[in-house]
Parts: C-alpha cells; sequence; structure tokens
C-alpha cells in the first residue's frame, strides 16, 4: 500500500497548514453483518492510514462498504475486528470527535436555522453562553449569517446543505466526515460548494474524509483517495500530488482522475468485481 502524503500538507495559498499531531492508522478493519440471506462481510482485512489535517476522499462503487466504514470510523457501527491507532496510540473508533454530513442535510423543518445549529450543540453539551457565537461564526463561514431565522423549506437544497455543513462544524469536531454531501445538488452549486468546503478546511485545518462517487471531484478536492473494489478491499490509495491552488480544468489534475479511472476500469475488466 502506498503511503500518504507526510504530515504537513500543502493548503491552497500553496503554504503549509498548521503542523498536525500524528497520522490515524487503521489496521485489518473487519466488518460484517447479519442478514436473512446469511452473514455479509463487508470488508474483512482493510488497513490504510489518513495523515491529520489532510484532506482523503472514499470511493468505489455502490454498495462495496464506503458509509459502512465512515459509520466504523465515527464509532456508530462497532468493527468486528482491526485496530485503530492515532498518533500511535490505540484508540476506538467512537473516540474520534467528529461532525458528520450526510448526501441529505438532514434538518429539523419546525426549527429554524439558528435552532438547528443549537439543537446540535445542546446535544454534545456545549455550554449555552457559546451558542450564539458559534452558531454565528458557523453560519458566516458557509455565507448564511442572514438565514439564521429562516426555517429549512424557506431554503433552496445548497443551502440546506451548507446549513448542514455549519451544524457540523459548529460542534468544533477534529473531524468532519462527509458522506457523498454534494452529490444530490445541481453542478453549479456543487462546484461553488466545493470551493468553499477547500476554504473552509484552509481555515479550519479539519481532517476530512469525503465519499464521492464523482472521479473529478475526488482529484480536486483530495490530498490522497482511497478506491474501494466491490469486494471490500483497498484497491488504490492515491496521492493527487497537484499544488494548490486547483482550478477544475488543470492538466495535471485531468492527468490524475484519467490515471485513476483507467486503473479502476482495469481491475474491473480483470473480474476483480462483480458487477
Ligand atoms: N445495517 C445493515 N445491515 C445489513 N446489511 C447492511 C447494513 N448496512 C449496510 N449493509 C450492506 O453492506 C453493504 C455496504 O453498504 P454501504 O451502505 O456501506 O455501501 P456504500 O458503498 O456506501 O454504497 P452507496 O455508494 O450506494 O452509498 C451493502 O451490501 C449493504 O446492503
Ligand atoms: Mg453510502
Amino acid at each position: 500500500m502506498a503511503s500518504p502524503n507526510s504530515t504537513q500538507q500543502l493548503n491552497s495559498e500553496g503554504a503549509t497548514s498548521p503542523t498536525h499531531s500524528g497520522r490515524i492508522v487503521f489496521s485489518g478493519l473487519e466488518k460484517r453483518f447479519d442478514t436473512p440471506d446469511g452473514e455479509l462481510t463487508v470488508f474483512s482485512d482493510l488497513s490504510f492510514e489518513i495523515a491529520e489535517g489532510s484532506f482523503t476522499s472514499i470511493m468505489g462503487p455502490s454498495g462495496c462498504g464506503k458509509s459502512t466504514l465512515m459509520n466504523v470510523i465515527a464509532g456508530l457501527l462497532q468493527p468486528d475486528g482491526g485496530v485503530i491507532e492515532r498518533g500511535g496510540e490505540p484508540v476506538e473508533s467512537g473516540d474520534f470527535f467528529y461532525g458528520y454530513v450526510f448526501q441529505e442535510p438532514r434538518l429539523l423543518d419546525w426549527l429554524t436555522v439558528g435552532e438547528n445549529i443549537r439543537f446540535a450543540l445542546r446535544a454534545q453539551e456545549v455550554p449555552p453562553e457559546d451558542h450564539a457565537g458559534r452558531i454565528y461564526r458557523n453560519l458566516e463561514l458557509v455565507g448564511l449569517e442572514d438565514e439564521i431565522d429562516s426555517y429549512p423549506q424557506q431554503l433552496s437544497g445548497g443551502m440546506r446543505q451548507r446549513v448542514g455543513i455549519a451544524r457540523a462544524l459548529a460542534i468544533e469536531p477534529n473531524i468532519l466526515l462527509m458522506d457523498e454531501p454534494f452529490s444530490s445538488l445541481d453542478e453549479f452549486t456543487a462546484k461553488e460548494l466545493r470551493q468553499d468546503l477547500l476554504e473552509i478546511w484552509k481555515e479550519t485545518g479539519k481532517t476530512i474524509i469525503f465519499v464521492t462517487h464523482n472521479s473529478k471531484e475526488a482529484v480536486f478536492l483530495s490530498d490522497t483517495i482511497l478506491v474501494l473494489d466491490g469486494n471490500g478491499e483497498l484497491f488504490d490509495q492515491v496521492n493527487i500530488d497537484v499544488p494548490r491552488p486547483r482550478s477544475v480544468g488543470d492538466e495535471a489534475l485531468v492527468i490524475a482522475e484519467s490515471t485513476l479511472m483507467d486503473r479502476f476500469f482495469d481491475h474491473l475488466d480483470a473480474g476483480a468485481v462483480e458487477e
């Protein structure tokens, strides 16, 4: 397995982002489900590393286990085996303090934008005196400070997803888990949000783990792309060593994407993935 970039990452100004304490190393992760048809092994020996402060994307065919892996990282699902280490120390999957952004923003319709974020802050037992500041600051970060008193139905899909991102950031997690956050948006909105996400990443220094089906999106955003195959195995780990700021049409990105996809389709053609 190739090793990811060093813990010093280039940010979008080409400068280095803050130094982070260490890598998160996942070794031999295993997850099975009991189903009416018997036991389903989603992955049985998944090993990879994530540099703190880095932007890592996870790609792979539908049903290969990307969301399951995110839920294991989050501790929402218990792994059936494997070891996770952070900065060389073993941790439980639930020990990561994370913000989770889903494909759908999952806002509560009967609460305003501000109240939706406050709801998450209460759940995390953030002191009430910090609520107003965090709500405003994070809405400002996603450009929605003027919508604090709006209800979700009054917002566009892209705006609702921005609120979902602000809510995830407001709890001030070290890790942001994003499971296909832009896939239900039109391409114009998604493009704008990708750019904004990179700005937020640069400003906050978070470790971002991002699931996508979109190889252009993965190449544009990521330091590293993990590619799972349909057998729950890590087929590829690719570092995108293209300086930032990047533009979607950058030749180096186009080449990186085409190489990534060629390797994947060769792997499919070799019969490694049942479709
Ligand atoms: N709670 C569960 N119980 C039983 N099987 C499950 C459960 N959750 C997921 N699975 C199965 O595990 C496999 C991996 O599912 P997962 O949702 O992680 O895939 P995915 O890669 O995220 O797919 P997609 O790209 O469509 O979102 C699938 O076969 C799915 O049916
Ligand atoms: Mg999924």
